[in-house]
């Protein structure tokens, strides 16, 4: 899958993706990024990219026609262009899956200041927000697409990494320890050291809906619930989790 990231501080994406599993991703062909300075497609003297907001108001607006030909130079029949936008529909896991699953190329355009002049849309598919939050950029909201999304394409880590990933299967992930086996008094759980893997195996089911139940249990969705999976919740349910 390509991306193709357009930015005005592309250093920032930069950064970022020499760094992570996303620079073994791009290194064993798996996924190409590329970044792309809109500042590159300004047609004024000066480089401009933003200017003044009609009708008057605080904050400066990011000019259409640069953005506009950014998308252009990369665009293909393939591509599927998304904004950042903090108005857009609230990324999840499900999302990244789809898009991985989806589209051999995604355009994201990062916006800054007050946003991008309106009439960009007209050249997008999809508004994307990384939450109910305003942040000053886009940068770490195209960075979160990319990262969730490389994370689920197939040989960009074992698939077993991220089959009990929280938001997978509408539970949270499992509690796991390391070394040292004791720390602060603490012990790891000794099943976990007992070798005995049907017991590891029920430990971790345990912890799943326990965590599920206690932090995020409007996740929960009993239809899709094994039997024993519906047992431990009915028992953490009449017992109360500690
Ligand atoms: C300061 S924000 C503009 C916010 C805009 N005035 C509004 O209230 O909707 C600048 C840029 O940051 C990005 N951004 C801010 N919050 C975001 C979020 N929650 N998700 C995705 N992108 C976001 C967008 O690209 C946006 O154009």
């Amino acid at each position: 899958m390509k991306f193709s990231i357009l930015t005005l501080f592309p250093e920032v994406i930069k950064t970022y993706i020499d760094q992570s599993i996303i620079s073994r991703a791009i290194k064993s062909r798996l996924i190409e990024v590329e970044v792309i300075d809109i500042r590159d497609f300004a047609t004024s003297k000066h480089h401009q990219v933003d200017d003044y907001q009609y009708g008057g108001g605080a904050g400066m607006v990011m000019m259409a026609p640069p953005v506009y030909e950014a998308i252009q130079k990369v665009k293909t029949p393939e591509s599927y262009v998304v904004l950042t936008s903090a108005q857009g529909q609230t990324w999840t896991q499900t999302t990244a899956r789809n898009y991985a699953k989806s589209y051999q190329h995604l355009i994201i355009i990062c916006g800054h200041y007050e946003g991008i002049d309106a009439r960009i849309l007209n050249y997008v598919d999809a508004e994307i927000s990384i939450g109910d939050y305003v942040m000053t950029g886009g940068e770490i909201a195209s960075l979160v697409l990319l990262d969730s999304i490389t994370r689920v394409i197939p040989d960009v880590i074992q698939v077993e990494s991220h089959l009990n990933d929280s938001f997978e299967n509408d539970l949270l992930d499992y509690d796991v320890y390391t070394k040292p086996l004791v720390w602060k008094d603490k012990p790891v759980p000794e099943v976990l050291v007992s070798g005995h893997h049907q017991k590891i195996k029920e430990f971790r089911e345990f912890s799943q809906l326990y965590n599920t139940y206690t932090k995020r249990p409007d996740l929960i969705n009993e239809v899709k619930l094994s039997k024993d999976q519906l047992k431990i919740l009915k028992e953490l349910k009449t017992k109360g989790a500690k």
